[in-house]
C-alpha cells in the first residue's frame, strides 16, 4: 500500500525527519487501516521509505525507515538493540533509565523506561498499537527485563483514536517499582504514578542543584512530583520543602525519605497560590527549583507558559537569599531557552534581584536529541544565581 507525498515534504523525510504533517500527503491507498505500514512514496512514484500512516492521526504519517526493509520482530530488535548501544557508557550511578525514546530512537511511539529488572512501555500512536505484540517481544529479548508494565494512558493515544491501556506486559511486577539514583534508595507505585513511573531526564539536574547546596541551608522544590530533587539535595543536609498538588506524589515523597532516613517537608497545592504564602510567611531559600509540567503543548501556549514562569519565578526570586541559585526548567520543546530567559529576566526584575545565568542545560544522553528530528529536544533548563 502506498502513501504519497508531496515534493515540498521530500527532502525533509530523506534528511530523516520521521513526521509527515496533514498537508504533506498528497494521496494514499484506499482501504489502508490506522496504523497500517505503508510505502511512502514521492510524486513520481519514487520509494522514500516505509512508515506507519493513520489517517485520523493529527500527524498521519511516521517513517520507520528510508529503505526496502520488512517491519518484523527482527526490525524491532535491531531498532532496540541501536537504541541500547546508544546509551552505552553514558548512564552512571543509577539502574533506571530510558531505553528507547520514540522516534529519537527511530521507533515512532515506542517509549520504554527500565526501573532495574522492570520495564515501563508506553505505545503512543496507531502504529506501535498495531505491532503491539512484535515490539513488546523485541523489547523482552533486548532488555532482558524479568518483568514490565505499560502506562499507555496518554493523550497522545486519544489523539490517535486508540484507548488507554494499561497492564502487566510479561513476568511479576510487584506493586511498588524500586530503583537507585545514586545512594538513595527510589520507589513509586506503578499503577497511581505519573507518566511511566518518575521523571529519568532530571537526573543530571538534580544532581548539578545538590552539588551548589550546602549543609544545613534551605531548598525549594516547585511543582516536585516525588521529591527527586529534593531527596538529592536531603541527602545534602539541606531542609527542603516540596510543593506539588498531587497528593499521591507527595506521599511517595514522605515514604521514600523514611526509608532514606531522611526528612523532606512538603505542602500539598496549586505551586502559585502556596508560593503566595511561603512569601507572606517571610520564607528565605538558598537553593530552588521550578519544573512545572509541559504548560506549553502547542506553540499559542507559549505566551501563557511564559507568564506562569515569570509569576513563579519571581516569588522565588523574592525569597532566595544573595548568592542563592534558582533553576528554571521546561519539559516542553515549544518553549525555547530564550523563553526561559525572557521569562527569568522579567521575573528578575519585578523581584527587584539581579542574577547572573551561570549555566544551561539539556536533557541526559538516555533522552537522545537527534539531529535530524527538532521535536526530539523537550528539556531545557537555565540556572540563575543572584548576586550577593
Ligand atoms: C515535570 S513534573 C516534576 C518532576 C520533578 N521535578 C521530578 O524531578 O521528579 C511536574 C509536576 O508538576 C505538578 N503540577 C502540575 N500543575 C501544578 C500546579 N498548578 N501546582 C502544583 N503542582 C503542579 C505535577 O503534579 C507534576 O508532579
Amino acid at each position: 500500500m502506498n502513501v504519497t507525498i508531496k515534493t515540498q515534504a521530500l527532502r525533509r523525510l530523506r534528511g530523516r525527519y520521521p513526521f509527515g504533517h496533514a498537508g504533506d500527503i498528497l494521496s494514499s491507498d484506499a482501504g489502508i487501516g490506522p496504523g497500517d505500514v505503508v510505502d511512502v512514496v514521492g510524486e513520481d512514484k519514487r520509494f522514500i521509505g516505509r512508515g506507519y500512516f493513520n489517517p485520523q492521526g493529527a500527524t498521519p504519517l511516521r517513517m520507520l525507515t528510508l529503505e526496502r526493509e520488512d517491519i518484523n520482530e527482527a526490525f524491532y530488535r535491531r531498532r532496540v538493540r541501536q537504541a541500547l548501544a546508544r546509551r552505552a557508557g553514558e548512564i552512571h550511578g543509577t539502574d533506571a533509565l530510558r531505553a528507547v525514546y520514540a522516534e529519537a530512537d527511530g521507533l515512532p511511539g515506542v517509549v520504554a523506561d527500565q526501573f532495574g529488572a522492570v520495564l515501563a512501555v508506553q505505545l503512543r500512536n496507531a502504529g506501535a498499537e498495531r505491532h503491539r505484540e512484535l515490539i513488546v517481544n523485541a523489547l523482552k529479548k533486548e532488555t532482558g527485563a524479568a518483568a514490565a508494565y505499560e502506562r499507555s494512558d496518554t493523550g497522545e493515544r486519544r489523539r490517535e483514536g486508540l484507548n488507554m491501556q494499561t497492564g502487566v506486559l510479561w513476568g511479576e511486577v510487584p506493586d511498588r517499582i524500586r530503583f537507585h539514583e545514586d545512594d538513595l534508595e527510589l520507589f513509586f507505585e506503578w499503577q497511581s504514578a505519573q507518566k511511566t513511573g518518575f521523571f529519568l531526564d532530571q537526573r543530571d539536574n538534580r544532581r548539578m542543584l545538590a552539588n551548589l547546596t550546602q549543609p544545613g541551608q534551605a531548598f525549594l522544590d516547585v511543582y516536585s512530583y516525588t521529591g527527586g530533587f529534593s531527596l538529592h539535595a536531603a541527602r545534602r543536609g539541606a531542609s527542603t520543602l516540596a510543593l506539588d498538588k498531587d497528593a499521591a506524589a507527595l506521599g511517595t515523597l514522605e515514604a521514600v525519605a523514611r526509608a532514606n532516613q531522611l526528612t523532606a517537608g512538603a505542602r500539598l497545592g496549586d505551586a502559585l497560590e502556596v508560593l503566595t504564602q511561603l512569601e507572606r510567611e517571610k520564607r528565605r531559600f538558598d537553593v530552588a527549583v521550578l519544573d512545572p509540567p509541559t504548560l506549553a503543548k502547542r506553540k499559542d501556549d507559549v505566551p501563557a507558559a511564559k507568564r506562569i514562569f515569570t509569576e513563579a519565578a519571581a516569588h522565588v526570586l523574592r525569597m532566595l537569599t544573595p548568592g542563592g541559585y534558582l533553576l528554571i526548567s521546561t519539559c516542553a520543546h515549544y518553549l525555547r531557552v530564550d523563553d526561559l530567559l525572557d521569562a527569568a529576566r522579567v521575573a528578575a526584575g519585578e523581584a527587584g534581584a539581579a542574577a547572573r545565568v551561570v549555566a544551561v542545560t539539556y536533557q541526559p544522553a538516555d533522552h537522545p536529541f537527534m539531529l535530524a528530528v527538532p521535536e526530539s529536544l523537550y528539556l531545557k533548563s537555565v540556572l540563575l544565581r543572584t548576586e550577593a
